[in-house]
């Protein structure tokens, strides 16, 4: 039997497998789909198809593209939801296609290109020896460990912080709705990035003071996601190392952080943020939590993203206590929020 006698229809076609021979089929072809958004992300196909639609030549002209190849791309799109086209010459963009939008509010475009950039691709394209390993592939696809190739790449550098700050976007009020800053005064978000989560904090609690520990290279967009919220006067940004030390603090934020370090680094981390905490303080982690084997959801394979890219892993609530106890804190309560983050509240044992 050939491939093309099965139903082989591409994954995120709008056409529907069927058995599990389609949808295998289907899950193979997952990257090619990875591809075409980033791709449209890159080439701002949301922004040329929006109100009026264009034509293949037009896309071509505004983005400096192959003409015959930019069709090629946009029919592809409408394959996948993406576009429509009732002449097949003047594509529109569809609502999907919408969420990638420069200016849509919440605009998934930066997240789009950091999930096809090199950063993340090329670690992954050697899962089997991430595998075989039990070792991340960043220094064998990149040259060096992600954080360190990210400091000498500004491009991808930039992708993957504002990625970080529409990934937090979404995520920043749900998780301060059920954060208690009764009492604290200063906030700093280890390893924040562009700052998002201090920033939605500080503008709930306008006595707050926010700081972004970060590599310095983040500096920039930290500093210009602070004046897009209006913080600016009360946020500052320190260019550091959060194994080497961590500012003081009321509250330390540590969200997505420790997913991406091994158990020894995590527990350097927390020390540091321990040894610099004021009187009364805590540490909020903020992580996924792994539930028992099968349980559907993202955590699996978000924890397979860390083993590829990073020295990180996913952790259950028990393997986080442990981490917490080796750097001398106590888990003070679990505050589950409407997100699929849970907010891990710390105290000095
Ligand atoms: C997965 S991102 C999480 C960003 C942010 N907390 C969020 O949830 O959107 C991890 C962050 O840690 C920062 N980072 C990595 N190594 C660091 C180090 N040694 N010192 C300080 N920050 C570091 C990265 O630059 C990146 O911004």
């Amino acid at each position: 039997m050939t491939l093309f006698e099965h139903d082989f229809v591409a994954a995120g076609s709008t056409e529907r497998p069927v058995g599990d021979t389609g949808r295998m089929l289907q899950m193979m072809t997952g990257y090619w789909v990875t591809q075409v958004v980033r791709t449209a992300a890159e080439l701002r196909i949301a922004d040329h198809l929006h109100a009026g639609g264009a034509t293949p030549a037009e896309v071509a002209e505004a983005e400096s593209l192959d003409p015959d190849s930019a069709f090629r791309f946009l029919r592809a799109c409408a394959s996948l939801g993406l576009a429509t086209s009732t002449d097949g010459k003047r594509f529109a963009g569809t609502p999907l296609l919408d969420t990638l939008r420069t200016d849509a509010p919440g605009s998934l475009r930066n997240l789009a290109l950091w999930g096809g950039a090199e950063s993340h691709w090329l670690p992954w394209g050697r899962l089997a020896d991430t595998v075989r390993t039990g070792t991340t592939q960043a220094e064998a696809a990149l040259g060096a460990p992600i954080f360190d190739w990210l400091a000498a790449a500004p491009k991808e550098a930039e992708i993957f912080t504002r990625a970080m700050t529409a990934m937090t976007r979404g995520l920043a009020h749900k998780l301060a709705d059920v954060i208690d800053l009764e009492g604290a005064r200063v906030a700093v978000d280890v390893g924040g990035a562009g700052g998002n989560l201090v920033q939605t904090l500080m503008q709930r609690h306008p006595r707050l003071t926010g700081v972004v520990l970060d590599l310095p290279h983040v500096g920039a967009e930290a500093d210009a996601s602070a004046a897009a919220l209006g913080v600016t006067d009360r946020f500052t940004f320190v260019g550091g190392d959060f194994f080497e030390q961590v500012p003081p603090a009321d509250v330390h934020l540590l969200k997505f952080v420790l997913h991406d370090w091994d158990d020894d680094s995590c527990v350097r981390i927390l020390r540091n943020c321990r040894k610099a905490l004021g009187p009364g303080g805590r540490v909020l982690v903020m992580e996924l939590l792994v539930d028992k084997v099968g349980t559907p959801g993202l955590e699996p394979l978000m924890d397979l993203n860390m083993m590829a890219l990073s020295t990180g892993r996913e952790r259950s609530l028990d393997e986080f206590e442990n981490l917490f106890e080796r750097a001398g804190l106590k888990l003070a309560s679990t505050l589950p929020s409407a997100s699929r983050v849970s907010v891990l509240e710390l105290v000095p044992a």
